[in-house]
């Protein structure tokens, strides 16, 4: 049995703040297990109590937890005046406190996950603690065996320390799919020009062990490269599947869900 009051899950469910969701009672027939409700700090059993409001079922989730293959162009923030969020790109959701587990840049692409458990975000961000995430990265600039060295001995990026050891691997044009993502960012943006291809561009994977401010882009302007375009593919266990196109999210599996919850 887990209790909480109705004017909560009424306002997890996004049916508004409490006061709106005052007046939602007064003004509409809200009914738990059949039975008129008014009062916001009834009780209710989320696990076994029906919760309707004007005959439609209210489900409660207290957590959720999905799965983004972010789009370039969109900010990872949960909420923000002016401009499309990540959290806005998930419209089935239930609950208004969902958010970003961690950044990416507005014109990184990849894997991100999207929840309200704070626990969980928490375990898998904290410092000495955080989880390896690995990214696609597309670069201009010399990369061979001596960036690999680089990277695994860490780098000065302008922080007070060198940064975690971190391995690069050198991809041929058929060992990834991202080669594909990354043409296609190239031939879409407006900040890029298309020419960049004329020039030797390599495709790496970059798996880090940290999570500091524009990290990847740093690590490799520290070796004399740039990157052109940046994907991440994985955060710890939880992998970009193919079921997701740039753009498309889904939740979380079971399996998923446990995998993340045993890691740390
Ligand atoms: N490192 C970067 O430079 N940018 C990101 O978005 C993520 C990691």
């Amino acid at each position: 049995m887990k209790l909480i009051r109705l004017d909560k899950l009424l306002c997890d469910a996004g049916l508004g703040t409490r006061s709106e969701v005052k007046q939602l009672l007064k003004k509409h027939n809200i009914t738990v297990n059949g039975i008129k409700i008014i009062k916001p700090e009834t009780k209710v059993d989320t696990e076994n109590d029906e919760v309707a409001v004007d005959g439609k079922v209210i489900s409660h989730e207290e957590f959720e937890y999905y799965l983004l293959n972010k789009p370039a162009g969109i900010i990872s923030a949960a909420e923000d005046k002016k401009e499309k969020t990540v959290v806005d790109l998930i419209k089935e959701k239930k609950r208004r406190d969902l958010f970003p587990v961690g950044r990416l840049d507005r014109d990184t692409e990849g894997l991100l996950l999207i929840t309200n458990d704070g626990h969980l975000a928490n375990r898998l961000l904290k410092p000495g603690k955080h989880v390896d995430k690995t990214y696609f990265a597309y670069v201009k600039g010399p990369v061979n065996e001596d960036t690999k060295k680089a990277f695994l001995s860490g780098v000065d990026i302008h922080d007070e320390t060198l940064t975690k050891p971190a391995d690069l691997i050198i991809l041929k044009e058929d060992e990834s799919d991202c080669f594909k993502d990354a043409l296609d960012y190239i031939k879409n943006s407006d900040k890029i020009d298309e020419s960049i291809l004329d020039e030797k561009l390599t495709g790496t994977y970059l798996t880090i062990r940290e999570g500091r401010f524009h990290q990847v882009k740093r690590m490799f302007q520290a070796v004399g490269c740039e990157v052109i375009y940046l994907k991440r593919i994985s955060m710890g266990l939880l992998k970009l599947t193919e079921d997701l196109p740039i753009g498309s999210y889904r939740k979380l599996t079971e399996e998923e869900l446990k995998i993340i919850r045993s890691e740390n």
